[in-house]
């Protein structure tokens, strides 16, 4: 039995697509171009952004890998408790890295990953989050590039879920809820 709701169009596919292109440039300064660049997707949210991340990146030599950290589920509250549940394919030991995560809210998700990435040593390791809810952060983290600083609202799509609904949609959209 789902409450009802409607999803207000919070951020266009356009304005995401312009934003990208702009973090790209960035980033190509950071990480040398002769090098090869190994983007970690944090599954299942990152999905959307990851693949247009690396698309941007095509001038560069990219490895993709993922690692799915869960702290949700299905429930709307963070859990707090960090879960691997699964990780890299690669190694990353001495090689520049980009995590790729679509927000951060809280903060323990990025923070337990990159701490667990830093201790396999890599020589060069960059977090990307697409949007940030600084309100709502329970621990000191900052990702190196934000897209978009957002207010304390529930928002889906461009791979991020309610209830695991709506991952699909092209854009960003906040979750309204209608009705009693
Ligand atoms: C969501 C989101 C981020 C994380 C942010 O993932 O995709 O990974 O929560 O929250 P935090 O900063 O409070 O840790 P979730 O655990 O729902 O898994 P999912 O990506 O599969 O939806
Ligand atoms: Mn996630
Ligand atoms: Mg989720």
């Amino acid at each position: 039995s789902a409450r009802p709701y409607v999803i207000d169009e919070m951020i266009s596919a356009k304005e995401i697509a312009a934003r990208i292109e702009a973090l790209c440039r960035d980033i190509r300064h950071v990480f040398p171009a002769d090098e090869r660049l190994v983007v970690v997707g944090l599954l299942r949210g990152s999905f959307v952004f990851i693949a247009d991340l690396v698309r941007e990146l095509s001038d560069r030599d990219v490895e993709v890998d993922f690692l799915e950290a869960s702290s949700y589920g299905d429930a709307m509250e963070s859990s707090r408790e960090v879960r691997i549940l699964k990780d890299l394919r690669g190694k990353i030991e001495g090689r520049n890295v980009l995590v790729v995560e679509d927000i951060v809210d809280t903060g323990h998700t990025l923070n337990h990953v990159i701490h667990l990435l830093e201790s396999r040593l890599p020589k060069q390791l960059r977090t990307i989050a697409l949007l940030d809810k600084p309100s709502r952060r329970e621990v000191d983290f900052r990702a190196d590039y934000i897209g978009f600083e957002i207010p304390d609202e529930f928002v889906v799509g461009y791979g991020i879920d309610y209830a695991q609904g709506n991952r699909n949609l092209p854009f960003i959209g906040k979750v309204r809820f209608t009705g009693a």
